[in-house]
């Protein structure tokens, strides 16, 4: 029972992806995984070529939970077995009731406490915007794991990060992992990029395990772009399978190094 979140102050650098193989990953070893899109874009649908359950005339969002319109079990949408998903309507308006109504706070709190006690795991994958909903959520979260592209842009991400978190006095401590994205063995910035980000983060979150670096795969993109995780079991065309068993190796063995 572990509730996870992956977080960056910077879009586009494979939060959703890490969180979506990783939540994947667990639930193919047994694990009942739920995964709540903070981020009302609800990317995380298309890791599962789920996007169709995205726009679903049902009232199956999380806002509906906290109106009490819904119960725990009604928001749940499977994508697969052992893995859940919940989507979010307006995290904006949320954010602004959270400003105003204390008494939400506390509801949320015990829809995830009741969700921690039935799943496994349950992870959070948090929009590059933060609002009052992100401080709420990053406060219940055992571990925040902060994924940052492998540019200077992306070390900007980092930076802002733990500023946020100062800001928001929240505990770096917190902070469990770095995961570095994008590296490229031929390019230099990346590998710059990854020198300075292990520098920054001896001296801003030491107690953070900087995971070796994701390589910059197009396999990814191929893949969720046909709907496929990098854990579903799929025919393929030789190259593609190819790529898509070393990107499996690959994140196998990265997830393997997180223990929580
Ligand atoms: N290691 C990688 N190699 C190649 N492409 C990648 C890699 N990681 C992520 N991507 C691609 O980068 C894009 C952004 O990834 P993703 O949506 O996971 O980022 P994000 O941080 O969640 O973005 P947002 O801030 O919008 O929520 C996606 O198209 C994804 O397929
Ligand atoms: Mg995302």
């Amino acid at each position: 029972m572990a509730i996870i979140s992956t977080f960056c102050k910077k879009g586009g650098v494979g939060k959703t992806t890490f969180i979506g193989y990783l939540g994947h990953y667990y639930a193919t070893l047994g694990k009942k995984v739920l995964i709540v899109s903070a981020d009302d874009q609800n990317s995380i649908f298309k890791i599962f070529g789920a996007e169709d359950k995205i726009f679903e005339e049902n009232d199956n969002y999380f806002e509906f939970l906290i109106a009490g319109h819904a119960e725990l079990g009604d928001v749940l949408i499977e994508v697969r077995e052992n893995l859940y998903l919940i989507k979010t309507l307006n995290t904006d308006k949320l954010s602004m009731e959270l400003t105003f109504k204390r008494a939400q706070e506390k509801i949320i709190k015990t829809i995830f406490e009741e969700y921690n006690n039935f799943f496994d795991y349950v992870f959070i994958d948090f929009p590059p915007s933060s609002s009052r909903l992100t401080e709420i959520l990053l406060d219940l979260s055992d571990a925040v794991l902060i994924v940052v592209g492998l540019d200077s842009l992306g070390l900007n991400g980092f930076f802002n990060s733990i500023q946020y978190f100062i800001d928001s006095d929240l505990d770096l401590d917190r902070i469990k992992y770095i995961v570095p994205n994008g590296y490229s063995k031929n390019k230099r910035a990346p590998k710059t990029s990854l020198e300075k980000l292990k520098t920054q983060s001896t001296e801003f979150t030491p107690n953070a395990v900087v995971l070796p670096p994701l390589q910059d795969k197009s396999i990814i993109k191929n893949i969720q772009d046909m709907g496929i995780s990098a854990f579903d079991v799929v025919e393929l065309p030789p190259y593609d399978r190819a790529n898509k068993e070393l990107l499996e190796k690959d994140l196998k063995n990265l997830f393997n190094l997180i223990k929580i």
